[in-house]
């Protein structure tokens, strides 16, 4: 966590200090406009998290099933056991009436939403109803008007809670797209530019014109991967290893750190990158550097290291190097950063290749560089 925090911050510095920020779209969210998101391609998990955010935001869920009383409180309560006593209560003829499993459930809580009144828990009827009327609205009509996908998301949600396997099928690209609601306490960032920003994905990946190359280069991803693909390589990496890459290297809680709309909109954003330009297809990595610095900005060692005051500290501050090793060992520590691992910090982070990707000019020009930058 801290970790990718430290990344996220190095490389706003590092774009801050390349003066590229100004490249980067300044786009304030509009807070008074739900955001419209595509759920084409939504996982399981994906489909419970959506339905706990709609259970608790545009669902309006929470504003009854509380521990106030006003309704069963479906957060607290043991649904495991709850559920299967609906089905078989005397009371209960609907849908789902006399059946057992989780698809049996499934109908029972679509039902709830779709015709309260179908079945009414004892005692929270409508008064003088002798509880045979809801006073919950129905979920799919307005004002809460939630779409199929959404009603199957929140059964998923509570079958989940009830220890069950969810039923109900996964979104399609037919399907409407899920309207979120902006909900003020927990800003989601709208801006596929800042959501890669946050979490660092530069860090690693050629995003927001960084360069980076620990990571596979992802322009053009869209015509190699599906979208489920791509989704599931952000918030599981190593279920698929992309090829001549290793395992493990990509940060693996993406999907608890991530809200579901930054999820599904940097997916789209993904989805959509042009395949990178044919300057960046060949070897060189871009024009030659012609200073030190430039050979720093265009190899982002300043994402890991405090360098020029961008603060990072996955490897050591390499301000006042000199002081402690000469220009021939700084070289080796850039050619073969496993030869000697520096005190304090792990071996296996820095890339190993800077010696094949910069031209003998570079690697004199940045070594000149590092042996005169002063604390
Ligand atoms: C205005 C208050 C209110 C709102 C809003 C509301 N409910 Fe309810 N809900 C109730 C009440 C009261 C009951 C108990 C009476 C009944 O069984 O219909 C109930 C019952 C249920 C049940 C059956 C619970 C059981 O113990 O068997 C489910 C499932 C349910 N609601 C789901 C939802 C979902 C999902 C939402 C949001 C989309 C929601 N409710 C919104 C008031 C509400
Ligand atoms: C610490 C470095 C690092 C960070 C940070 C990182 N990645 Fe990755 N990423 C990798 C590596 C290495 C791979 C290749 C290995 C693999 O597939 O797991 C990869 C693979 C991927 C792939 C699959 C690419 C393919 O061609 O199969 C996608 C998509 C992806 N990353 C997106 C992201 C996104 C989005 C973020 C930010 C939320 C991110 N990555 C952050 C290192 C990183
Ligand atoms: C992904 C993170 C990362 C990047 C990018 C990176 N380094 Fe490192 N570097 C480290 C880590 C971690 C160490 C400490 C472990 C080791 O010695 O291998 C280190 C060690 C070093 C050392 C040895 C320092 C000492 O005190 O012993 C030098 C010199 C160095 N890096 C220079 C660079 C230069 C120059 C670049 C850019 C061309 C660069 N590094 C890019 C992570 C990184």
């Amino acid at each position: 966590m801290t970790f990718l925090r430290v990344i996220g911050f190095s490389l706003v510095m590092l774009l801050g200090f390349m003066g590229v920020s100004h490249l980067l779209p300044q786009v304030e969210p509009d807070l008074s406009e739900p955001i419209e998101v595509s759920t084409d391609g939504l996982d399981m998990p994906g489909m419970i998290a959506l339905g706990e955010s709609l259970f608790t935001g545009k669902g309006t869920c929470t504003l009854c099933h509380n521990g106030m009383g006003r309704a069963p409180d479906l957060l607290e309560m043991d649904l495991a056991a709850t559920f299967p006593s609906r089905l078989n209560d005397g009371r209960y003829t609907g849908v789902s009436a006399g059946k057992e499993g989780a698809k049996a459930i499934e109908g029972y809580i679509l039902e709830s939403m779709k015709d309260p009144s179908a079945f009414v828990v004892s005692g929270f009827g409508k008064k003088g109803t002798n509880d045979t009327e809801s006073p919950m609205p129905t979920a799919d009509k307005a004002p809460i008007e939630l779409t199929v996908v959404e009603m199957n998301a929140v059964v998923a949600f509570l079958q989940d809670r009830a220890e069950l396997e969810p039923t109900v099928p996964l979104p399609s690209a037919e399907d409407a797209p899920v309207a979120e609601e902006p909900v003020e306490t927990i800003a989601a960032l709208t801006d596929p530019v800042d959501i890669i920003d946050e979490y660092g994905c530069a860090a690693c990946h050629n995003l927001n014109d960084s360069g980076a190359d620990i990571g596979p280069e992802l322009g053009g991803i869209g015509s190699r991967l599906s979208r489920a693909l791509v989704m599931e390589s952000i918030i599981d990496p190593n279920a698929v290893i992309a090829d001549g890459y290793d395992a493990d290297f990509m940060p693996a809680d993406f999907g608890e750190q991530m809200q579901l709309t930054e999820l599904l909109l940097l997916t789209d954003y993904l989805m959509a990158l042009p395949e990178p330009a044919a300057v960046s297809e060949d070897d060189e990595g871009g024009p030659e550097a012609t200073t030190g610095l430039e050979v720093v900005e265009n190899y982002g060692c300043s994402g890991c290291h405090d360098l020029n005051d961008s603060k990072a500290d996955i490897g050591p501050k390499l301000n006042g190097i000199a002081n402690r090793m000469s220009a021939d060992e700084i070289k080796a520590a850039i050619l073969d950063p496993e030869a000697v691992i520096a005190d304090g910090f792990e071996g296996g982070m820095m890339p190993d290749d800077f010696g094949d990707e910069m031209t003998d000019g570079e690697m004199a020009l940045l070594v000149e560089y590092l042996t005169n930058l002063t604390e």
